[in-house]
């Protein structure tokens, strides 16, 4: 894996993104190394997606600078590395489970018998092994998720960015997605995961907690909730929330 020395996986400065006037990312400073579960959470419309759009390089930046293992987010070399689940997913409802998942390896550019194996693994972790030739609009919506997940996943990436991977997600499944998270942690691969679920915060080594595009708090859980004299992320998250005010 590439990593240079005091490089982190991640950096933002001051980083600005604005709709018009409004500033949906504001000042953010953001710094994730590498090996890190990183989760950045905050409510609806606290800019998080939007932060992994400019990361991703699908949205352009208003002001400030981002950086991804060490080059500008967007860079082309950096495409292969990372890997993406958006909110909303994008799959081809007419193609089978099984055709997506072949899509987004050649896209990657990766082998038919490199996609064929890790597709069977990737399969057997969203338990969708008899859904594999079932077109997607046949799919539940939770299932589509699962799908989501192993397109993002398929190339091996060492960096990934996880958009709310456990909404709609049963809570059985959703607590072998952090098994698996887990995992991909002890393998060196640096996850930024994002979610509104305040009780998840404690899979991840780091968190940052987003209020209105900036960077309220940031931690351990453990450490946030202490700071704020909290009993639970929750309260420390309405607790921070209020100083800020
Ligand atoms: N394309 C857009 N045009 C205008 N406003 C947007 C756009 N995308 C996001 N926003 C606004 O930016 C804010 C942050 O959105 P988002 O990053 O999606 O938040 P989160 O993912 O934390 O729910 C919200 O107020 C949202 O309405
Ligand atoms: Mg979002």
């Amino acid at each position: 894996m590439v990593n240079n020395q005091n490089q982190p996986a991640v950096e933002t400065h001051q980083l600005v993104k604005k709709f018009g006037s409004f500033a949906a990312v504001d000042n953010l400073n953001l710094r994730i190394e590498f090996g890190e579960t990183y989760g950045m959470l905050g409510p609806n419309g606290s800019g998080k997606t939007t932060t992994i759009k400019i990361l991703c390089g699908l949205l352009k930046i208003t002001d400030g600078e981002a950086f991804v293992l060490g080059k500008k987010a967007g860079a082309p070399s950096i495409a292969p590395r990372i890997g993406y689940m958006p909110q909303e997913t994008a799959l081809y409802l007419d193609l089978t489970v099984h055709d997506n998942l072949r899509l987004f390896g050649e896209i990657y550019g990766m082998s038919k018998v490199d996609i064929e194996r890790e597709e069977a693994n990737l399969l057997r972790f969203i338990d969708l092994e008899e859904w594999r030739n079932a077109p997607i609009s046949t799919l539940s919506g939770g299932m589509r998720h699962r799908v989501s997940l192993a397109c993002s996943m398929l190339h091996n990436p060492e960096l990934l960015f996880l958009d709310e991977p456990t909404v709609g997600v049963d809570p059985e499944l959703r607590a072998s997605f952090w098994d698996y998270f887990e995992a991909l942690r002890k393998r060196g691969v640096t996850v930024i995961i994002t979610t509104h679920y305040m009780d998840e915060a404690h899979h991840c080594s780091k968190v940052g907690l987003l209020r209105q595009g900036q960077l309220i708090a940031e931690g351990t859980p453990e450490e946030i909730t202490k700071s704020a004299g909290a009993t639970s992320l929750e309260d420390a998250f309405l607790t921070l929330a209020r100083r800020g005010e």
